[in-house]
């Protein structure tokens, strides 16, 4: 740790006093860090160069995410912090050549207050590696995949400063397969299983569904079930904060009648997709803190380490990958985190590595069709 710290400080000491920017590292990786806000533009030695101005980049964070500090001290300190995640940017698009990584609306928390406010997926000590699902068929698989294009997906939303992740990726869900039930695209509440959703794993009573400190989608699905369906997001709308159950029976508009683990190989992935609609997944959000676009293909990140709920909607084949110079297959996903985040709110990682642990939780939900 304390040597790869070194390393990237001995990089920006170089790019202080003119880390040439003709080096070919430099000149292979485009570095993105200036969409809308124009935080600067050229290659990793120039950005390590312009990190000397890091407090103009700060300012103009700032004023491109409208932040306000308060104090001297607030302001001091979330420039410490901004400074840090220059420097975790730099590290991550280093690790991750084939996306962008730079500034993003999170750069002024710490890794603690990202996973806390930001994430929110309750892993089982156990997670289980026994999926009840049968093997599909994967030979007539479609090449790319998309079900944003089939109406199935509802606009990108944003949990806020809230651990309620698990919601978003729940309801994605049941959106996704009402939809392939009934035809019909709904908003469904979130904040009806902040709310509500207290429901445990059942081997592990101590992982429950707990609003903004985080949950589980196999344990939102089981309550949804349970409690007779959910309710619409214009009838019990997002506030983000924990709150007083207010679920209304009459209200319910979309129903769940059962639920599945998927297994873990890929293309049984894709399969369950296609057949089933976008599925809920946890992943190791490490990399998406940073992550501004481009195909997410990090060379280290712990698989085991799952701590953010999102949904899986759609696959391709062709993404670019401009540092290796090649195609790279990936997998399409709708995070919580609003539409400034990523590309328009969405999240491309590549496909087949079992990147990030993104084949390990995956569960697919069908939905009651007398809703
Ligand atoms: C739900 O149950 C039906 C009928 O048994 C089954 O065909 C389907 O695969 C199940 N779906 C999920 C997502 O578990």
């Amino acid at each position: 740790m304390a040597g790869r710290g070194m390393l990237l400080l001995a990089l920006l000491v170089l790019g202080c006093v003119g880390f040439a920017a003709a080096t070919p590292i430099g000149d292979g990786i485009r570095q993105v860090i200036d969409h809308e806000g124009g935080l600067g533009d050229g290659t990793v030695g120039q950005w390590a160069h312009a990190l000397c101005g890091a407090e103009k980049k700060f300012e103009g964070f700032m004023r491109e995410f409208g932040k306000v500090y308060h104090t001297v001290e607030e302001y001091e300190h979330r420039f410490g912090v901004f400074k840090d995640n220059l420097l975790k940017a730099l590290k991550h698009q280093a690790l991750d050549p084939t996306a962008s990584h730079g500034v993003t609306q999170f750069s002024d928390l710490t890794e603690e207050e990202f996973a806390n406010q930001y994430l929110g997926l309750k892993v089982p000590q156990a997670l289980k590696s026994e999926p009840s699902a049968p093997n599909l068929p994967t030979g007539d698989l479609p090449a790319n995949f998309d079900w944003r294009e089939k109406g199935a997906v509802s606009a990108v939303k944003n949990q806020g400063a809230c651990g309620s992740c698990w919601a978003f990726s729940t309801t994605g869900a049941v959106e996704g397969a009402h939809f392939l039930a009934t035809g019909k695209l709904l908003s469904l509440s979130e904040q009806q299983l902040v709310d509500c959703d207290h429901q445990c794993d059942p081997e592990e009573r101590d992982a429950c569904d707990s609003g903004c400190n985080g949950g589980l989608m196999t344990n939102a699905y089981k309550y949804v079930e349970e409690a007779g369906g959910l309710e619409l997001e214009s009838d019990y709308p997002y506030t983000g904060r924990d709150g007083k159950c207010g679920f209304n029976t009459n209200k319910v508009a979309a129903k769940v009648s059962n639920f599945t683990n998927i297994p873990i190989d890929e293309d049984q992935v894709a399969a369950y997709l296609v057949k089933s609609g976008p599925l809920a997944i946890g992943i190791n959000a490490e990399f998406m803190q940073t992550y501004i676009g481009g195909v997410s293909c990090p060379l280290l990140c712990n698989k085991r380490n799952l701590d953010h709920g999102v949904l899986l909607v759609g696959y391709g084949e062709r993404g670019f990958a401009p540092a290796r110079l090649s195609y790279k297959p990936y997998w399409i996903i709708k995070n919580s985190w609003g539409p400034m985040w990523g590309e328009k709110g969405y999240y491309k990682i590549c496909r087949g590595h079992g990147e990030c642990g993104l084949n390990t939780m995956v569960s697919a939900v069908a939905a009651g069709v007398d809703a």
